[in-house]
């Protein structure tokens, strides 16, 4: 152990009382958490302890200034019932970028990774097997420290919750619509971090794009020329065989699932072309019947076959595709994160039994 990681197990399991088949996304969390307190300039000794609510000073930082970041990442049960992580290591680097662009302290590597699949290793009974569900896990830091004064905090909790999942979006059809309006995120500004403050900011759009009957919202760039994200997906649009997706940059999310995509994408010999993807392009690319696939890709829902999109007064349908790039490519995806597949590019982890 690196970090002296204390533990205290909860005297009996919940699992007992509870239908997992029956489960509504992070309504129900696992018997553990992890919490690991940084004050006086250091993280202190980090403990899993059962999941229960945490005392707040009314006046903490969090609640004025927002300093927040979360991180989204599964865990997978194989058929022989063994746990496995996909790319925990990302998620670790990525939580820290978030950490450093809101000035909050970074997470040591060992205290992540040990925390993690220690709490993994203790509720793996969560973690419900079968195709399309896992565990979805969610560490997150923020500013605890009392004051209202408008400065970054000095003391910070680092803690992971998992709830058990079900396949995400079930079924039925997501049809986007276009921002030509609302904005995610600026150069120079967020955007790329997973600060809690953007999905705060991305509700009210998503809501309005709702009222007009779309799942989600595509966001764009500031002059709403280019096309970036979908809702918390990143976004593939497929025009003939080239799979096009906008460069990672100070506004788009540096997507796990994105990149992963790409790398089986390209391994499959598909043309992957990572450039600015316009509006204009993609709108006359459908009109021109060239637009064959939009997909999003995301930890949560993996990828997701997008079947219309909306641009100001117009919708434009996505044909039905015997074959689409979108299943072929999460059907590999998902053989990884469940071990049902060789691994070429060491994304597995799996979490040992202590
Ligand atoms: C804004 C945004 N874009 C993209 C993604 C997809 O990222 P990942 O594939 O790492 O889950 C997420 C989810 O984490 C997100 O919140």
């Amino acid at each position: 152990m690196y970090s002296n990681l204390k533990i205290t197990r909860v005297e009996e399991s919940r699992l007992g009382k509870i239908d997992l088949d029956n489960i509504t996304f992070g309504t129900l969390y696992t018997d553990h958490m992890f919490v690991c307190d940084y004050k006086d300039g250091a993280w202190q000794t980090p403990e899993i302890v059962p999941y229960q609510p945490i005392m707040m000073e009314p006046s903490a930082r969090v609640f004025h200034y927002g300093q927040a970041a979360f991180e989204g990442m599964k865990a997978y049960k194989d058929e022989q019932g063994d746990v496995w992580l996909f790319r925990p290591e990302e998620n670790w680097r990525r939580i820290n970028f978030s950490s450093r662009r809101l000035a909050m302290p970074e997470f040591p590597k060992e205290y992540f990774m040990e925390g993690l699949e220690t709490l993994i290793d203790i509720d793996r009974d969560w973690v419900v097997p079968g195709r399309g569900n896992s565990l979805y896990i969610r560490p997150f830091i923020f500013a605890s420290e009392a004051g209202v004064s408008a400065a970054p905090a000095t003391e910070y909790k680092f803690m992971i919750i998992c709830t058990p999942v079900q396949a995400y979006y079930k079924g039925g059809e997501v049809k986007v619509k276009i921002s030509d309006y609302y904005s995610r995120a600026a150069n120079g500004g967020v955007g790329a971090t997973k600060a809690a403050g953007n999905y705060a900011a991305s509700f009210h759009p998503t809501n309005k794009v709702k009222e007009e009957g779309y799942q989600q919202i595509i966001w764009t760039n500031s002059t709403h020329e280019y096309l970036e994200e979908a809702g918390t997906m990143n976004v593939f649009f497929r025009i003939g065989d080239t799979l096009l997706t906008a460069p990672t940059d100070d506004r788009i999310l540096d997507g796990v699932t994105r990149k992963s995509i790409i790398k089986l994408a390209e391994r499959d010999g598909l043309h992957v072309d990572v450039r600015k993807v316009g509006v204009d392009e993609v709108i006359s690319a459908s009109r021109d019947e060239r637009l064959m696939e939009v997909f999003g890709t995301g930890t949560a829902a993996v990828v997701v076959p997008i079947t219309g999109i909306g641009h100001m007064d117009y919708h434009y349908d996505l044909p039905k595709l015997e074959e689409p790039y979108s299943i072929k490519l999460k059907n590999q995806l998902l053989d990884i994160q469940y071990n049902a597949a060789e691994d070429p590019f060491e994304w597995r982890y799996k979490v040992d039994r202590k």
